[in-house]
């Protein structure tokens, strides 16, 4: 049993996704590897996986290479949200780019598979609608947002040139909204937000006008995902577009929360962040064509068991969003 168990790491793994990832995989019955410099993520989000001894947790910068026997990596390691991947973008931007560079080296070397966790960022403000994986974007790169979009790209570009030069065993998902339990309450994403804001009776904040739209993809739905293209043989290299294509504006999202709430609180308006992109939705043609995969959540579903995880939360901090521990200019940032 001992040797045909798969040895696999998760960079990023106390995140949200990762964490999410990581039970799976355990619950596969995989050895698993959680990679995290706790920037974002949380001890708390694998602590009940500390316990089980087909789990190990290690706190290191992916900025740095890593040198471990694996047969599959996840590289899941950047902060996610503006308000995270802003707060230091050139450390953002080097996550990215010789974060990638030091997970291919050890897939190389290892002969491991890799798994890049791209994002629907990659589009930009995107002109052409839904994205389909051949659309080449439309990102500003000198903009505040560039960080993130444009290291993303360049992990891609890396991905596929190790792939062609190195023959590495390469996967790229480009992964669209998603949300669920163990989000962090204060990274400002949109159904975080609105979550933690009506169950506090906060103004709910709508940036613009709201009827920019998204669509929401349930961690459980993505993470299968992520799991299906990892299976793949290695003629499978991606990118593949990942998320729920049921698309909606921001305000439906609100309201839907408002209700399901029975929260009291307003909605607000506040001008739009810039180069926030006016639509989302992913075209997952490829998706169901070559996983076999389309989302089960529908949204209703999938916010009742989110609103259920932030009040648990809430109620344990005494009705307040939880700060954790400050982010604070990384050590590496140079
Ligand atoms: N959640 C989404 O909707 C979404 C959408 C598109 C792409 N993604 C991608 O999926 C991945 C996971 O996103 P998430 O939503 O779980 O975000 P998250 O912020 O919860 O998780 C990111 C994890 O990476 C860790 N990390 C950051 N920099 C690191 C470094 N230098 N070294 C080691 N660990 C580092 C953080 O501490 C955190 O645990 C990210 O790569 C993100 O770009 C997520």
């Amino acid at each position: 049993m001992s040797l045909t168990r798969k040895r696999v790491l998760v960079t990023g793994g106390a995140g949200f996704l990762g964490s999410h990832l990581c039970e799976r995989l355990v619950a596969s019955g995989d050895d698993v590897l959680c990679v995290d410099n706790y920037f974002t993520g949380r001890k708390d989000n694998v602590a009940h996986l500390l316990g089980n001894p087909r789990f190990e947790t290690l706190r290191h910068d992916v900025t740095f290479p890593l040198y471990v026997e694996m047969d599959e990596i996840y590289n899941l390691a950047c902060p996610a949200s503006p308000v995270h991947y802003q707060f230091d973008p050139v450390q953002t931007a080097k996550t990215s780019v010789i974060g990638a560079i030091n997970m291919l080296g050890l897939a190389k070397r290892t002969h491991a598979r890799v798994l890049q966790a791209s994002t629907s960022e990659v589009y930009g403000d995107p002109v052409v609608h839904p994205q389909t994986e051949d659309y080449r974007g439309n990102v500003n790169p000198l903009g505040p947002r560039a960080c993130y979009d444009e290291g993303k790209r360049c992990a891609e570009t890396l991905f596929f040139d190790y792939h062609r030069q190195h023959a590495t065993r390469i996967k790229v998902v480009r992964i669209f909204n998603t949300y669920g339990p163990r989000m962090h309450p204060k990274d400002g994403r949109v159904v975080s937000n609105f979550i933690v804001q009506a169950l506090q009776g906060e103004d709910i904040t709508l940036f613009g006008d709201g009827m920019q739209t998204r669509a929401f993809c349930f961690v459980d739905d993505l993470v299968r995902g992520l799991m299906r293209m990892m299976e793949t043989g290695d003629d499978v290299t991606g990118p593949i577009n990942l998320g729920n294509p049921v698309e909606m504006p921001v305000r439906h999202l609100a309201e839907t929360v408002l209700a399901m709430t029975g929260s009291r609180s307003r909605i607000v308006f506040r001008p739009l962040p810039q180069d926030d992109p006016m639509q989302r939705c992913p075209d997952i043609s490829k998706a169901k064509q070559i996983l076999d995969w389309t989302p089960a959540v529908d949204l209703k579903t999938g916010l009742s068991r989110t609103i259920a995880y932030f009040d648990r939360l809430l109620a344990e901090h005494g009705g307040r969003a939880p700060t954790y521990t400050a982010p604070t200019p990384m050590a590496t940032a140079i």
